[in-house]
């Protein structure tokens, strides 16, 4: 049976469906809108706890998902939203042992999902060149893995236009803003056969790389395809069954190709 344990982290859902990301700190005190709630009453209890604050607020403790960790975690930059990480992972084809560059680390959401798929045979390697934000990531990640996963994780505080020390990546992705000015130095790095992923919110940005590989990459690359991803949650309320009222309309596109030997 999974306990919680004091340093764990849990996500309290209130009555209207609200989370809280909350850190389980010995004697401390959760308070919020309707009440508080003592952090002993959840120290040494199951997941999937039901608790009452002081107002009488019947909430429950789970032990949080990454997904629900990465939107609710302190952001440096902005996460790649986990509808797009899931066919990140599976267009990219991360499989456990593989090695796997990243940049930019951004807040380290899309990073935990690399480490998980790798595994502890694998290596995530991911640049971020923002001091602020690599210290970030660095702490967000940290409070999430499981200490066995450390060894697999490398990050740098470096700017990737200044080349990449590593070599031999089964798999790359580079979410930053012109992904075209850094192909030479991924493709230097990236195995026969690998597979590169871009991740962009505009249309111009792929525009842009999509020049840039028929102008001087189409002999080193093989093009897999551009995709957008649309996710619609659906609501029950009585009788009514219908989409939800709000939607996360656009997020981003994912550009994926294949090196060429
Ligand atoms: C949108 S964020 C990445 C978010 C990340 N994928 C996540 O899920 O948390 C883009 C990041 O790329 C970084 N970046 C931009 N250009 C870079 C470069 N040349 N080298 C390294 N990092 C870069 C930015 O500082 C920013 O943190």
């Amino acid at each position: 049976m999974s306990v919680f344990k004091e340093g764990d982290t849990a996500l309290l859902i209130d009555s209207k469906g609200r989370k809280y990301l909350i850190y389980l700190k010995k004697d401390a005190i959760f308070s919020f809108h309707r009440g508080n709630v003592q952090i002993n009453d959840i120290i040494g209890k199951p997941d999937g706890l039901k608790i009452t604050s002081s107002m009488g607020e019947k909430l429950i403790a789970f032990r949080p998902t990454l997904e629900e960790y990465i939107l609710k975690m302190k952001r440096g930059a902005q996460i790649i939203y986990p509808k797009d990480i899931s066919r990140i992972l599976t267009l990219l084809d991360v499989f456990p042992g593989a090695k796997v560059f990243e940049a930019g680390t951004g807040s380290g959401a899309l990073t935990l999902y690399l480490l998980r798929a790798v595994g502890t045979a694998g290596k995530v390697i991911s640049y971020e060149k923002r001091e602020d934000f690599h210290e970030r990531a660095k702490i967000n990640i940290e409070k999430f893995i499981s200490p066995d996963l450390k060894d697999a994780l490398i990050l740098k505080n470096k700017d990737l236009s200044e080349g990449i020390d590593e070599i031999d990546f089964d798999r790359a992705i580079l979410d930053l803003t012109e992904p075209w000015l850094f192909l030479d130095k991924v493709l230097a790095v990236l195995k026969p056969g690998g597979i590169l992923g871009c991740y962009l919110t505009t249309v111009l940005q792929i525009y842009s790389l999509m020049e840039e590989f028929e102008k001087n990459y189409s002999d080193t690359l093989y093009k897999i395809g551009i995709f957008e991803l649309l996710e619609r949650k659906w609501e029950k309320e009585g009788l009514s069954l219908r989409p939800a009222l709000r939607m996360v309309a656009h997020t981003g596109f994912i550009v994926i190709f294949r090196k060429l030997s």
